[in-house]
């Protein structure tokens, strides 16, 4: 891989401040060619309970640090990944297979949660509230949780990371991260420059591992991790957190969605379009945050689907080394899974209105399906690729209605410029995020999460270090 800093390319999982192999690997390859790019060491039950081990020891020296020192130790690192960025970007791009540039800005982006969270380290304040007797005084502290286990996802290798171990790091909890096996390389680069940056050995781990199940039991059911933060899909989601429920543990789920795309008839189109491209393609469709379904206002929609059909054209679709804007699909099962939506809404009387399949491998056309309606198997489903269905409505009641009606209740987007439909509509819609006359709300700065089946807690913002600290009350009597 040609990168500056080669420190970066690890293969061996990261536990307390060492790089350990467990004798057995397993091939990480990149998706745009299938060529294998690591063999990574693959972490059974010993390297499992070590990384927790070192995290439990490490959280006595790590709490017991100012915040201060903390919040310079979490910049140093924070500088580390703007320096390295392209190198970062590049194994990104590599093993995860979206274009450069926008690799380069995941690691930005996820760059922008460490600084944001050693910032808000030195702000963790109490409260004291007047006590409900005369000589009571009632004194409030947070503090850490303690050891926490992230499980991040493939589709931001790098982001996801940083957006949990970042607050995590910064409340004075320590970590231990279970990346995805597809994607190992990212969190390994991560932990190289956390090693570079100071933090003391253990506070930080890492575990390879190709059988999920086997971490997400052991962070579930093993007494010293009192947290997990899990982003992925919403069946493996409900699964750790029914596994949680045996020892009340605290749990950040970050799950799918389905998320709608109104326009309205007051929208400026263009802006709406450019919105929409956006929502839908980035990562090649593979956020949980992309438009999945596309609602259009019956006097505006021929207008809409034709500028979204010309710039839809005009993307490029290859290899993300090579400046293509729409990169590789995951796998095989995720193409398959386009094809599968694809057919059954041609069955059900779709038009596949532009792409519509593979020009190669796991590169997929992004493609537009007009005429999508509510029996088809994509309006229920998160995509997860670049198909763009689009649905025809009349009433804002009606369009409320269809953008409501799923177990989903991450992210939505409508643009308009009505005033007060913006304030009925934003109201309306059972969503944890809202984007107005806006497909871009990703910021380390706002509440990241969902309602419904589409996670419990928030990332980033003030509220996303709550979610690593107890709240401890003292209630203060006899004082005469
Ligand atoms: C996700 O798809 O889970 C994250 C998207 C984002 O942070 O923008």
């Amino acid at each position: 891989m040609n990168i500056q800093h080669q420190s970066l390319l690890r293969n061996q999982a990261y536990v307390n401040g060492q790089w350990l192999s467990s004798g057995v690997t397993f091939p990480v390859t990149n998706p745009f060619d299938g060529a294998i790019i690591a063999d990574i060491t693959d972490c059974g039950s010993s390297e499992i309970n070590q990384a927790i081990e070192a995290a439990q020891k490490a959280f006595k020296v790590w709490s017991g640090f100012t915040a201060s020192k903390r919040s310079r130790i979490l910049k140093n690192w924070y500088e580390l990944q703007r320096k390295h960025a392209k190198d970062l970007g590049t194994i990104l791009t590599t093993e995860q297979g979206k274009p450069l540039a926008e690799a380069i800005g995941e690691v930005k982006y996820g760059a922008s949660f460490v600084e944001w969270f050693a910032e808000e380290a030195r702000r963790v304040y109490g409260d004291v509230i007047p006590g409900h007797t005369a000589d009571k005084r009632i004194t409030v502290i947070k503090e850490p949780i303690g050891v926490v286990g992230a499980i991040t996802p493939w589709n931001f290798p790098n982001a996801m990371i940083t957006r949990k171990v970042a607050p995590a790091l910064a409340a004075g909890c320590t970590v231990v991260i279970k990346p995805s096996e597809l994607t190992p390389l990212s969190a390994l680069a991560l932990a190289q420059l956390a090693d570079e940056a100071g933090f003391p050995p253990g506070v930080l781990n890492v575990l390879t591992v190709s059988n999920p199940l086997a971490v997400g039991k052991a962070f579930t059911e093993n007494r010293a991790v009192k947290k997990l933060s899990f982003t992925g899909s919403t069946r493996v989601g409900k699964l750790l957190l029914g596994q949680a429920a045996g020892q009340v543990k605290k749990v950040s789920l970050e799950l799918g969605g389905n998320a709608p795309f109104i326009v309205f008839d007051d929208a400026d189109i263009d802006l709406a379009v450019d919105g929409c491209i956006n929502t839908k393609f980035r990562n090649a469709g593979q956020t949980c945050i992309c438009s999945n379904r596309i609602f259009v206002q019956d006097s505006v929609y021929d207008a809409f689907v034709s500028r979204l059909a010309e710039k839809t054209r005009q993307l490029t679709v290859g290899n993300g080394m090579e400046g293509a804007q729409v990169g590789p699909l995951i796998n095989e099962a995720a193409a398959q899974k386009c094809e599968r939506l694809m057919a059954d809404a041609a069955a059900k009387g779709a038009q596949i209105a532009q792409g519509g399949g593979r020009t190669s491998g796991l590169l997929f056309k992004p493609t537009l399906i007009t005429n999508a309606s509510r029996e088809m198997a994509i309006f229920e489903e998160e995509i997860f690729g670049p198909l763009a269905a689009i649905y025809r409505f009349e009433t804002e009641e009606e369009v409320i209605a269809s953008a409501n009606d799923t177990d989903y209740g991450l992210a939505a987007y409508f643009y308009g410029r009505d005033y007060a439909r913006i304030w009925r509509v934003s109201e309306a819609l059972e969503y944890g995020m809202v984007g107005i006359n806006t497909g871009v709300i990703s910021t380390a700065l706002a509440p990241f999460g969902g309602v419904k089946e589409s996670g419990i807690g928030r990332e980033g913002s003030k509220y996303g270090l709550d979610e690593y600290l107890t709240v401890k009350y003292m209630c203060w009597g006899s004082v005469k």
